[in-house]
């Protein structure tokens, strides 16, 4: 990684984040639990937090929930009385993220489901829930565009749906990559590229998470 991203990304979260115990606590927990440290970063968490926040979101659905980082940023975004719905496949990484997002005192508007994302969100559509005004795709890469199809049918018009890793160092490229995650992003691409109910654009990132980038879609 090139050290003028980190310290370029450091600087900005000194300047526009402050201080967060709750969020610096879950990232130690996270340590402690024996998670992997691929949460967002401070600044992307912030970006997730502002995006729903200008979009109003009431209701939020993340896919893929690890130490519930993301979750945090995202469920201060809503009002007391809003959800956010986080799905997780590996019931330690919901356990440490139960008692991350409890801590942070947000815990009472988060839902975390256990269970495969392909399973919990058919279950979710088979409920007829409530549609979601933002979903945040960050689980397994191999099945983003599984997971868009997903979002759509649980998101009303005029939500986002925002997809993380999607440049991948720039191994997006690799048409013959045997790499499943790059395989799944492309796929996604090429979805987004023919899927006429979702207005997309997606953006490199560079920063304390290398090179990488975001979808960012509209449901029209
Ligand atoms: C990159 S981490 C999520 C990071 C989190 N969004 C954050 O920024 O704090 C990906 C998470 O997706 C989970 N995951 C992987 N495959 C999954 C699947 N098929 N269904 C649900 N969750 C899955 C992993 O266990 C891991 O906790």
């Amino acid at each position: 990684m090139s050290d003028a991203w980190r310290e370029v990304d450091l600087y900005l979260a000194g300047k526009l984040l402050g201080d967060d115990p709750a969020l610096d606590a879950a990232l130690e927990a996270n340590k402690a639990g024996g998670l992997p440290a691929i949460d967002v970063s401070p600044v992307q968490g912030k970006l997730l937090h502002l995006l729903a926040r200008a979009a109003g979101a009431r209701r939020i659905l993340e896919i893929g929930t690890l130490g519930g980082y993301s979750t945090i940023w995202l469920a201060r975004a809503v009002p007391e009385d809003g959800r956010v719905v986080t799905l997780e496949i590996d019931p330690h990484h919901a356990e440490v993220a139960r008692a991350n997002l409890d801590r942070a005192g947000i815990g009472g508007r988060v839902e975390i489901r256990v269970g495969p994302a392909l399973d919990t969100l058919a279950a979710l559509q088979a409920a007829g829930e409530a549609p979601f005004d933002l979903v945040f795709i960050d689980a397994d890469k191999q099945n983003n565009a599984n997971y868009v199809q997903a979002a759509i049918g649980l998101a009303r018009p005029g939500a986002l749906i925002i997809v993380d890793n999607v440049v991948r160092e720039g191994r997006v490229l690799e048409a013959g990559s045997d790499d499943p995650m790059v395989q799944g992003t492309r796929r996604l691409f090429d979805m987004l590229a023919s899927e006429p109910r979702l207005d997309a654009t997606a953006i490199q990132t560079v920063g304390v998470k290398k090179w990488d980038g975001l979808v960012v879609a509209l449901v029209r």
